[in-house]
């Protein structure tokens, strides 16, 4: 059966090189999956007590369900201060409650991180990680993707035209392909 990704970029910002890189991925969609970007953004920052007194923005709800329906997830992300952004942070804490209803669960991942710097957003990428152990993703190891100086691989009118990420992204999707294989039939 053909099988839907929510892709999810710790960006905001309209000229974002993480949306860039996303945008790609949808664009190379591999056979038989449909990839979606879910939007983050709108979700309040987490309270306890909106679920413990049934107070949550309607938002919560829908974005819950969203990811729900989700075969597989990927994270695209660039580093704030050497960890993940709060905005990606905060989705993966809404989507995780209330208690016992995580629907993050034993959902296959993966992780590409971004930098316009040279460490390509490595501290992002295993705090990240880290999250994804608890909220039980299981997470690809490999091929581990940390895009370094991501601001020379797009041009102007934010095409991938940098032949080396370009395969290097390639590469990528075929063995998360695989991956997610081995836990979606
Ligand atoms: C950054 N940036 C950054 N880069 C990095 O390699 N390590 C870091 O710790 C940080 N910290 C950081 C904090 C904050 C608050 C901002 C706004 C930026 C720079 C970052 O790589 C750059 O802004 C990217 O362009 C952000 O990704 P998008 O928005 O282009 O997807």
């Amino acid at each position: 059966a053909n099988k839907t990704v929510g892709i999810f970029v710790g960006s905001l910002r309209k000229d974002s090189f993480n949306k860039k890189i996303a945008n790609y991925l949808v664009s190379i969609t591999p056979e038989g999956y449909t990839f979606k970007i879910i939007e983050i953004g709108q979700l309040a920052f987490y309270n306890q007590d909106f679920d413990d007194e049934g107070t949550a923005p309607e938002n919560y709800a829908t974005f819950r369900e969203e990811v729900k329906a989700l075969d597989a997830v990927l994270f695209v992300t660039p580093e704030y201060n050497r960890s993940v952004p709060a905005v990606l942070k905060n989705a993966i804490d809404v989507a995780s409650r209330p208690y016992g209803k995580s629907v993050w669960d034993k959902k296959p991942g993966a992780v590409i991180s971004s930098s316009i710097g040279g460490i390509g957003g490595f501290g992002a990428n295993h705090h990240l990680r880290k999250s994804l152990v608890f909220v039980n993703v299981p997470t690809m190891a490999q091929p581990e993707m940390y895009c370094g100086n991501i601001a020379d691989s797009f041009d102007k009118e934010g095409k991938l035209t940098n032949k080396e990420t370009e395969k290097f992204f390639k590469g990528f999707l075929e063995a998360y392909v695989k991956w997610v294989e081995t836990f979606v039939k």
